[in-house]
């Protein structure tokens, strides 16, 4: 429970300034994080098709192929100028060969043209949708026993818990960066509201709370 009530933000986050102050900012513990803990949990997966779902600038989808050197990876977002900095992102890393990104708002039936996926990857994409069932639909689109690895914030308990949240962790941040992650969180979904929106969906998979502002969703399909 949170005593919070959820703040939509808008789906789009793609001003070329909101899209800067997004790549400029180090992620890199979180998505390094979400790459190990998919590893940890799926020790048996190293190749196949990987969906990774609202990839935006593309920095998760660039560690997993590089953990993952077997595996191709398609990216997916809605935001066309995102996908202009991780283009140039997974070609600045030779990675274009494995892995490919397209403009998509999900829902989208194009999913079924382009699946079955063989894992299924998505970071900080989940608090962005009015309908999460966009998301949890998406995975229909899969092989049998495909992993996922969902990786989110979660909506604070109370108002103090949410200002000493973006006060610990935007030091380095861009003022409208800042902004931005007090939206984020206000916006996100608590563990217990995800998990009502996993059984809606038919979907039997694991919520868990991370540290202090991340959940994770996981399990194979
Ligand atoms: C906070 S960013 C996360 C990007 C990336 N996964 C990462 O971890 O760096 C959220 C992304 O979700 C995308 N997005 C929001 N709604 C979407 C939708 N309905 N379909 C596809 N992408 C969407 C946005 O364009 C944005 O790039």
């Amino acid at each position: 429970m949170s005593e919070l009530t959820r703040l939509p933000e808008p789906e789009l986050m793609d001003t070329p300034e909101q899209v800067s102050a997004y790549v400029a900012a180090d992620f890199s513990v979180p998505h390094e994080a979400l790459v190990s803990k998919f590893a940890e949990l799926f020790p048996d997966f190293g190749s196949g098709l990987v969906l990774d779902i609202g990839c935006g600038a593309a920095d998760v989808t660039a560690r997993f192929a590089l953990r993952y050197p077997e595996a191709r990876i398609l990216g997916i977002d809605a935001g066309p100028e995102m996908l202009r900095v991780g283009v140039a992102h997974i070609e600045r890393l030779g990675l274009s060969s494995r892995v490919t990104l397209e403009e998509l708002h999900i829902p989208s039936p194009r999913l079924e043209e382009l699946g079955a996926f063989d894992a299924f990857i998505s970071n900080s994409l989940l608090h962005h949708l009015a309908d999460p069932s966009a998301l949890w639909e998406s995975l229909k689109y899969s092989a049998p026993g495909a992993p996922v690895f969902v990786q989110d914030l979660r909506r604070p308990y109370n108002r103090q818990m949410l200002e000493a949240l973006v006060e610990t962790h935007t030091e380095d941040f861009a003022h409208e960066l800042i902004t931005d992650f007090h939206n984020s969180l206000r916006a996100s979904y608590t563990a217990a509201e995800v998990r009502e929106q996993l059984t809606k969906a038919g979907l039997t998979l694991t919520v868990e709370e991370v540290g202090d502002r991340h959940l994770i969703v996981y399990g194979r399909l």
